[in-house]
């Protein structure tokens, strides 16, 4: 089946749980772009009033903009009621492996900031452990990058510093760079977790250890929200 269908329908799942009224986090990327979108088609016609955005990159704050979405700041609406975002590898208790599309800061910030927070996948995402299918985004300030990336090969990663598709370094919305790690199949996340923050010079990493509160699976046989599983 084709996989922008499967996004969709999982980004439009998710969008039954918003209620008018709602402060709602926007994520980033090629799936949680259809949930923005739903949004906007709902408030055009009415279904949904007095939604407020908040928007997880400057791509998707434009986008917003375009399709007449209200916007906000977590300066004004420090708290979010629900946000629906994308992920590139789930693991059954929910960690998930973000960052692919280099908004992982933004993106942490507001899913720290929600009360909910959906996760929308396609079923390829789906992994038994984190690492096996994606390298973890660290995302760091130029200055001392070579040094990160030494300390983060003591963690076991082999690293590339991301580019863009014509070669040249890919800066974040904050002016950072991106570290993509690959640890192979990681045991311990969290703890992983901890030694990365640990580092001055990493601003933030792609593990969101238990921040998803939902997950939402699209498949060929449907759409599904799975049960969280702790072993
Ligand atoms: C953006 O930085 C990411 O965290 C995305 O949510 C993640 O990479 C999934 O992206 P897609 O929905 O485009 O696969």
């Amino acid at each position: 089946m084709d996989s922008t269908l499967l996004k969709r329908q999982a980004a439009e799942r998710a969008v039954e749980f918003i209620q008018s009224g709602m402060v709602v986090g926007l994520g980033h990327g090629s799936t949680a772009i259809w949930a923005t979108r739903r949004i906007a088609d709902l408030l055009q016609s009415g279904q949904l009033r007095h939604i407020l955005g908040i928007p997880c990159s400057k791509q998707i704050e434009a986008e917003a903009h375009s399709l007449a979405i209200p916007l906000t700041t977590l300066e004004q609406n420090p708290v979010i009621d629900i946000t629906i975002d994308g992920a590139d590898e789930v693991a059954p208790n929910f960690d998930v492996i973000k960052g692919g599309g280099g908004a992982l800061l933004r993106e942490k910030i507001v899913a720290q900031a929600s009360k909910r927070e959906i996760i929308i996948v396609d079923e390829s995402k789906l992994s038994p452990k984190l690492g096996i299918k994606w390298a973890v985004p660290v995302e760091v300030i130029p200055f001392g990058i070579g040094s990160q990336q030494q300390y983060l090969e003591s963690l076991g990663a082999r690293v590339k510093i991301r580019a863009k598709p014509d070669g040249t370094t890919f800066y974040t919305d904050q002016g950072n760079v991106i570290l993509d790690c690959d640890f192979g199949a990681i045991n311990d996340p969290a703890s992983l977790a901890v030694q990365m923050k640990q580092r001055t010079g990493i601003v933030e990493h792609g593990l969101f250890i238990q921040l998803a509160t939902d997950v939402i699976v699209a498949s060929a046989t449907g759409t599904r929200q799975l049960e969280m599983t702790t072993n």
